[in-house]
């Protein structure tokens, strides 16, 4: 069982910090990711994890053991890069049997276990093949290989897929996803991809300048962002600036938003009063303009508009000229269908709001 403990981890590059306390426990068997833009520290902490980068403070945990000064080849980590890292000289079956004749185990076990594990990841058959005459997933897929058959305490991988085409990197989500499940690896998984952090993981660490922003399953990370940052980066948003009012009755928050008023769920209280209304293009409604707009309601036109079969995405301009996306699913009788269109935009109970300054 391996539990992973980041304990209070800095890292600084002279004056510059990279990392910024982070601090997260991943229980045994939870498929981890760090999503963030170029630059925010992903790789760095998954180095820390690694041991080829030592935190200037902090420590690591796997499980009960503080690793934080083992050398990487004792820390029991299978890895896996964006540039599959295999030897281009040894056979496929020879970089998957790796790490099992470097952990000096016999060479009947190596003619049975290796077999299995290409079999694993659907290569069996291709262990003579050298790894210039394989596809880009398939490379990729004796990474993985090689990465769980010395079965790791952790395994740790790099933005794996972003060098695979559109298709094959959805379809490698399941093969990565179906293989962690199957051995119970406890995982962390690197990408700046929001997609494949929602499609594959328990838990999503949105990072920012060197620290997690938020945390949670990507359902709660989805539903309830705690800041305008994470609501925009994992998904899309509207973010309209909001004024608070008050409180209704029965306790719900209510803002002015465009001259309109809007209620919904305040998620974090902003110290200097200035909001921003969060709201996801699917929680929009869109009608035909029928006359003044009513509470929560805003006119505009539609800009442009896409068709794409089970969804159609609006970009309406607002009256004072702000920008909207709007997305219905279904039949579209009895919303507006072209371009140009007047419309009334109806915000419901699902929209959100986060403080300004949390961008
Ligand atoms: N050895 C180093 N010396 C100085 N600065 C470094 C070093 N390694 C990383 N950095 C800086 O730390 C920051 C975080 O880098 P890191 O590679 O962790 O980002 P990342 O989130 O993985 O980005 P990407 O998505 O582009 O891979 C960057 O600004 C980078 O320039
Ligand atoms: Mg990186």
């Amino acid at each position: 069982m391996t539990e992973l403990n980041l304990k209070n981890i800095k890292k600084s590059y002279g004056d510059f910090d990279v990392l910024k306390d982070i601090n997260r426990s991943i229980p045994h068997g939870t498929f981890f990711t760090l999503l963030g833009p170029s630059g925010c520290g992903k790789t760095t902490l998954l180095r820390v994890v690694a041991g080829f980068v030592s935190p200037s403070s902090g420590a690591v945990h796997f499980g009960q053991q503080d690793v934080t000064h083992t050398a990487p080849h004792l820390r029991e980590i299978g890895m896996v890069f964006q540039d599959y890292a295999l030897f281009p000289d040894k056979s496929v079956f020879d970089n998957v049997a790796y790490g099992l004749r470097a952990r000096k185990k016999s060479e009947r076990d190596i003619r049975n276990k290796v077999p299995e594990y290409l079999e694993k990841v659907g290569l069996e058959g291709f262990g003579h093949r050298l790894p210039a005459e394989m596809s880009g997933g398939q490379r990729q897929r004796v990474a993985l290989a090689r990465a769980l058959i010395v079965e790791p305490r952790v395994l740790l991988m790099d933005e794996p897929l972003s060098n695979l085409d559109a298709s094959l990197r959805v379809q490698m989500r399941d093969v990565i996803r179906s293989l962690q499940l199957e051995t119970n690896t406890t995982t962390i998984f690197v990408t700046h991809d929001q997609e494949e952090a929602l499609a594959m993981s328990d838990q999503i660490a949105v990072m920012k300048d060197g620290r997690i922003d938020q945390c949670g399953a990507p359902d709660d990370v989805y539903r309830n962002p705690q800041t305008a940052y994470v609501s925009s980066f994992v998904g899309s948003a509207n973010l309209l600036p909001a004024r608070y009012l008050g409180q209704e009755e029965n306790g719900i928050d209510t803002y002015e938003v465009n001259g309109t008023r809007v209620s919904g769920r305040t998620m974090s209280k902003a110290d200097d009063g200035r909001y921003l209304m969060v709201a996801r293009p699917e929680n929009l409604g869109i009608r035909k303009f029928s006359g003044p707009a009513g509470a929560g309601e805003l006119n505009g036109h539609i800009q442009t508009l896409q068709f794409q079969g089970y969804r159609t995405s609006f970009h309406v301009v607002l009256e004072n000229g702000a920008d909207v996306y709007v997305e219905t699913f279904g039949e579209t009788t009895g919303h507006a269908t072209a371009r140009g269109d007047e419309v009334t935009i109806s915000f419901n109970e699902k929209c959100l709001f986060v403080p300004e300054a949390s961008r």
